[in-house]
């Protein structure tokens, strides 16, 4: 290989719903906004997730991992890690995935692992972040994408997109705008991460030029 030639960076993606993040990564690579990647699988736990009908539009393989077949969340996991390395994948994406992954998963995958929460982080994490945030009474919230440590959406910040919140705003409206931000970040990381710009240092990830 010369230098010249870049390696195409393989990326699974964990769902299990709607899957719109999953799209705008899907899109950004069928469009050459992100170039030298390619989604190796998409892996869901829920058999009827849109997520799945997505990637198969795009002639994307789906892999449903039921976890009744499964008697704890190690032994889950450790059928999602053996398709990961089965598909030679360079980087997982959690994109609405709602299980709580393993450490042993995540140490496999050590800054490996992005996830996109709809909240800035560290402020509403969990579920329902959208709610949380027009409970608390926040006039800015916004979505942030950040590596994944055992800890739940405690991981390094790599970006973070803001939108206010409006008087009359619901969960479901805030959710629906929010979506639009979530969609370029998580596209925008993904293109970074791909072309090597990430570097992680303790908590903070600097953007190489
Ligand atoms: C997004 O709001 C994301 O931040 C959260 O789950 C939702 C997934 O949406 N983690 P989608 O399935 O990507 O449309």
């Amino acid at each position: 290989m010369t230098e010249m030639t870049k390696m195409t960076v393989k990326i699974s993606i964990l769902v299990s719903g709607r899957g719109t993040n999953l799209q705008s990564v899907i899109d950004a690579i069928e469009s050459g906004e992100i170039q030298n990647a390619e989604i190796a699988c998409v892996i869901s736990d829920k058999k009827e997730a849109y997520a799945l009908q997505r990637a198969e539009k795009h002639g994307i393989e789906g892999i449903f991992v039921n976890p009744a077949d499964f008697s704890s969340r190690a032994e889950y996991d450790n059928k999602v890690l053996e398709i990961l390395k089965e598909k030679e994948t360079d980087l997982v994406l959690l994109a609405g995935y709602l299980r709580i992954i393993s450490d042993d998963l995540i140490n496999e995958f050590k800054n490996k692992i992005i996830n996109i929460h709809p909240s800035l982080l560290p402020s509403f994490k969990g579920l329902n972040a959208q709610k949380q945030a027009i409970e608390y009474g926040v006039k800015f919230t916004g979505c942030t994408v950040h590596f994944v440590e055992p800890d739940l959406d405690a991981g390094p910040i790599i970006m973070q997109k803001i939108i206010q919140v409006l008087e009359d705003d619901t969960p479901e409206t805030l959710a629906e705008r929010l979506l639009v931000e979530e969609n370029k970040a998580y596209r925008e990381v993904v293109k970074l991460f791909v072309d090597e710009k990430l570097e992680v240092d303790g908590r903070k990830v600097r953007i190489k030029n």
